[in-house]
């Protein structure tokens, strides 16, 4: 298994530490812009593999895509990230001519591999690689909603004073702001629904606090998240190095699921080395149906700003 992670910033490089850790990869090339930035980033982290106890290589290349031949997936972390008080969908000019260049230079050399988009608006982002590449849409993915369900399941463990393990939930929806669309009414604390233990009001802070998570980082760290977002792609990642099958929120090209086609966006799927391997189809509440429906009108104000 190669992973090519194109972008070395603090997201990019989050993603190849976490990766590097499972140590479930056999190669991780990380790619860079920046003169000499891919190169630092590798070699530091490789400087860790007798510590952290992985086998996987990790190289670094400054924007030659040559060396990325061969990839089996490729996340695409590169643009500008928010800066505080910006939106997500506010990045599209430049993130798209980026995202398009990146994303043919990266197919060129890895006919086969599988697309994997955090470059933000993520899901108008995963629309234009649909869009302007051959690829069949079960290898273009956009990660937000597991990043989104992992601040989900943080808020709901903070309002029941829980463990996080104890916690399941989901975002759907689009990864913004306003678009995300946490499951309130579907998460559980060990199979009870966390209804039973929180009111209805604080359950609704739970979803306001979780769609504005990125947001809330943003502002605190002067720039957007990374931890998280390294940790979401690595463990997507696996599912797709190791056959997992497992379920995850993602963006993905639908054709009449949910209602909805002509659009990416976060919606149940199976992760396993075909990329996306199905479509989950979960009965949503009447409410859910409605902010499912709303999210999409916003996602594709997005998209009509695309050139395409
Ligand atoms: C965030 C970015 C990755 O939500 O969109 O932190």
């Amino acid at each position: 298994m190669k992973v090519t992670i194109v972008g070395a910033g603090a997201v990019g490089a989050s993603c190849a530490e976490y990766i590097a850790i499972k140590d479930f990869a056999s190669e991780v090339v990380i790619l860079d812009i920046k003169e000499g930035f891919a190169e630092g980033k590798a070699m530091d982290l490789m400087q860790t593999a007798s510590l952290n106890g992985f086998d996987t290589k990790i190289t670094g290349v400054t924007n030659d895509y040559s060396k990325t031949a061969g990839s089996d997936v490729a996340v695409i972390t590169s643009g500008i990230p928010r800066k505080p008080g910006m939106t997500r969908e506010e990045l599209i000019g430049i993130n798209a001519g980026i995202v398009k260049s990146v994303a043919s230079s990266l197919i060129e050399h890895s006919p086969n591999v599988i697309i994997m988009v955090v470059s933000n608006p993520m899901d108008t982002m995963t629309y234009l690689v649909h869009k302007t590449t051959d690829l069949p849409k079960n290898r273009i993915i956009g990660m937000g909603g597991a990043l989104d369900s992992a601040r989900f399941k943080y808020r709901l463990a903070e309002a029941l004073d829980a463990p996080i393990s104890d916690i399941d939930g989901m975002v759907i929806g689009g990864h913004s702001d306003t678009g995300m669309v946490p499951l309130t009414a579907h998460a559980t604390r060990n199979s009870i629904k966390v209804s039973e233990f929180i009111s209805e009001e604080r359950l609704n802070q739970v979803a306001e606090d979780t769609k504005v998570g990125g947001a809330t980082l943003t502002k605190l760290l002067g720039t957007s998240a990374w931890y998280a977002p390294g940790a979401a792609v690595s463990a997507m990642v696996q599912a797709i190095a190791c056959d997992q099958k497992k379920m995850f929120p993602c963006s993905t090209f639908l054709e009449g699921e949910y209602g909805l086609e002509d659009i990416c966006i976060g919606v149940p799927v199976l992760l396993g080395k075909n990329g996306i391997e199905k479509v989950v189809n979960i009965e949503l509440t009447e409410a859910e149906k409605a902010k499912m429906q709303e999210s999409a009108a916003g996602v594709r104000k997005t998209n009509d700003l695309l050139d395409l």
